[in-house]
């Protein structure tokens, strides 16, 4: 299924779902990257891969809903069916999210539905949780919210700064977007209602990252 992912910057994700989508049995397949920032250091990862890079400075546009017209047209002329946000960092207009639904997944360092937006990591410490991670899921006009596709959970440490928790976490957004992306690319999950099924015999929505002492 031909599948764009949209970045700002750094492109850890991206690379990853590049690399997980090149496998032989891959039901996505990245035929398009859209970064809002010429210099973002993610393009490398899709120049390195030879794939298809379009570059929509968002300063360019009267207002968020021009911008994002552009953005729908030129995932259309790239006959694009799913689109991943990997780090980007627009936030896009509910006429975007509704004419992109259920076909629009996003990754957000934490388990949703608790702390969404930014400074996510530094707010879970300050909360004391015992665990966070990462959410994949289905985008709703509102920021962070949507049905959630698979979750990934790692354990807080004591000793834990938002830098530390944030790069834990990372290394399971690295192996769940990619599942999610698959899940969703090959019919295995669907939406139904505000909640995502996963088929039985597909692997599960989640996957945890053993505590260690
Ligand atoms: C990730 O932590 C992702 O969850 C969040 O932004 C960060 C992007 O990192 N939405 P990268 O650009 O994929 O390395």
């Amino acid at each position: 299924m031909r599948t764009a992912v949209l970045i700002s910057g750094r492109g850890s994700n991206l690379e990853a779902l590049i690399g997980a989508c090149a496998r032989p049995r891959a039901a996505a397949e990245i035929a398009l990257v859209i970064s809002n920032r010429a210099n973002a250091a993610g393009l490398q990862h899709a120049r390195a891969a030879g794939i298809p890079v379009e570059t929509i400075d968002h300063r360019r546009f009267a207002g968020r809903e021009e911008f994002d017209q552009r953005l729908s047209n030129t995932l259309q002329s790239y006959e694009i069916k799913l689109v991943c946000l990997a780090g980007f960092m627009r936030v896009l207009s509910a006429w975007f999210t509704g004419h992109w639904r259920d076909r629009l997944l996003n990754i957000h360092p934490s388990l949703l539905p608790a702390f969404p937006g930014l400074d996510t990591h530094r707010r879970a410490l300050a909360a004391g949780v015992r665990f966070s991670g990462c959410t994949v899921h289905f985008v709703r006009a509102e920021v962070d919210a949507g049905p959630i596709i698979v979750q990934g959970v790692v354990p807080v440490r004591p000793e834990d700064t938002p830098e530390a928790l944030a790069a834990r976490i990372l290394q399971l957004e690295h192996r769940c977007y990619p599942l999610a992306l698959d899940l969703v690319a090959s019919g295995r999950a669907r939406v139904e209602g505000e909640r995502v099924l996963i088929d039985a015999a597909a692997a599960p929505g989640v996957m945890v990252i053993n505590p260690k002492p």
